[in-house]
C-alpha cells in the first residue's frame, strides 16, 4: 500500500497552505503555516508550526499532532489528525484544531475557544 508522508506542501478547504519540513527519526517535524483567514484585525503573517508523527516508519497512515503559534496574534491552534491515502491514491489529511484566543479578563474564558475540522490536499510542485 502507498504510504502517506507528511512532508511537503499543503493546503486546507478555507485556502490556508503549510508546508511541512523533514520529518525526523523521533517523528518530530516543524514548518510553516500561511492561513487564509484569521479571527482578529490583524495582518495576516505566515507562522511557525511545530509537531510530531506517531511512531516513524510503522504505519503507512500515520496519526501526527502539531502546534501553530500565530506570529500576528496572541492566538495558539493546535492541530491533530491522521495522514490517510484515499481510494484514488491521493494523500489527504484529516484534522480537527482548536484555536484559543487570547482574553483579558477570566470572565472572557468560555468564549475564547474555537474547535473545527480542516481537510488537507497535497500541493504538488511543478518538477513532479
Ligand atoms: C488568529 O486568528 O488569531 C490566528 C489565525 C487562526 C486561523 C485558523 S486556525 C484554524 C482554521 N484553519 C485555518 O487554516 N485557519 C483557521
Amino acid at each position: 500500500a502507498k504510504k502517506c508522508v507528511l512532508t511537503g506542501r499543503w493546503m486546507n478547504e478555507l485556502g490556508s497552505n503549510m508546508t511541512i519540513l523533514a520529518v525526523n527519526g523521533k517523528g518530530e517535524f516543524s514548518g510553516f503555516y500561511h492561513t487564509a483567514v484569521t479571527a482578529t484585525m490583524n495582518e495576516i503573517q505566515v507562522s511557525p508550526l511545530q509537531g510530531s508523527q506517531h511512531r516513524t516508519n510503522q504505519k503507512s497512515q500515520p496519526t501526527f499532532g502539531f502546534t501553530v503559534n500565530w506570529s500576528f496574534s496572541d492566538s495558539v491552534t493546535v492541530f491533530t489528525g491522521q495522514c490517510f491515502v484515499d481510494d484514488e491514491g491521493n494523500e489527504v489529511l484529516k484534522t480537527m484544531w482548536l484555536l484559543r484566543s487570547q482574553v483579558d479578563d477570566i470572565k472572557n474564558d468560555w468564549k475564547a475557544t474555537r474547535v473545527g475540522t480542516n481537510v488537507f490536499i497535497r500541493l504538488h510542485s511543478q518538477q513532479e
